[in-house]
């Protein structure tokens, strides 16, 4: 009641709140699953797991995603021999009976639920923070796929990925995702952005007088590799150790079931 009494009445997203959809209650844990897709051939990534909820524990506002993990512990051959016969086949099969084929990376966030996975949503895109950890683990080149993409002939490769896994753990600004402030200097990175032993991903951020600032409300994705998925989140927390602007704020539990 609270919550379409502000989306309905308050209109805290404007016009798009006249009409509301009432769905199912979904719960189990989250499994995001990036795709390839030509169209006619559909080619699932390494599976990932986001944290949406800003404060440890999955409590408070839902975020964009406040970090990842690659592989997703939850999702197994099994699961994903039944995702692809039940969910991802179908929905190519029906964009393409509505008349509306689709090749690109289709992004599935799916629930395993006890009755089996659905969907809960669908986004024609690469997931975000997901792709910072699934791209780092793929072998072939992008552009090749993208290409086979374009040409209809994602049947004819073999996509390698890494055995490894990959942690992400995003630094938001204070107060994200309600109000929060910009232009904050960021230390700890080098001039290209950078730090050692992570991949340092720009989300909110800007250049200005020769140093890097806030400028938006998640601020950076920081990104780590390891053997196991216990090494990657080590080495991601680690890497954060000396980055810092006022306010930071992340979550300490990314990659717990
Ligand atoms: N991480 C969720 C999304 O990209 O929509």
């Amino acid at each position: 009641i609270h919550a379409i009494t502000s989306i309905m009445e308050d209109k805290i997203f404007g016009e798009s709140g006249n009409r509301v959809i009432i769905e199912e209650f979904l719960s189990g844990p989250e499994v995001s699953i990036l795709a390839f897709t030509d169209g006619k051939t559909i080619i699932p990534m390494v599976s990932s797991m986001d944290h949406k909820r800003v404060n440890d524990g999955d409590f408070g506002p839902n975020t964009g995603g406040m970090g990842t993990i690659s592989p997703n512990p939850y999702y197994d051959e099994t699961i994903n021999k039944y995702c692809v016969e039940n969910i991802f086949l179908p929905t190519i099969k029906a964009m393409n009976n509505e008349q509306r084929p689709f090749k690109g990376c289709l992004y599935f966030g799916l629930m395993l639920t006890k009755n089996g996975p659905k969907v809960i949503e669908y986004n024609a895109r690469f997931g975000d923070p997901e792709t910072q950890v699934i791209l780092p683990r793929l072998k072939t080149p992008l552009i090749d796929i993208i290409e086979a993409t374009i040409e209809e002939k994602l049947d004819s490769i073999e996509i390698k990925w890494d055995n490894n896994a990959c942690a992400c753990v995003i630094l938001a600004s204070g107060g994200y995702p309600g109000t929060y402030r910009k232009g904050l200097p960021i230390t700890g990175l080098d001039q290209n952005g950078q730090a050692p032993n992570i991949t340092v991903y720009h989300s909110g951020t800007s250049y200005v007088n020769n140093e890097f600032q806030t400028n938006g409300g998640r601020v950076l994705g920081i990104t780590a590799t390891g053997k196991t998925i216990e090494e990657a989140i080590r080495n991601a927390y680690s890497g954060i150790s000396k980055i810092y602007f006022e306010g930071c704020h992340y979550r300490k539990d990314i990659g717990n079931k």
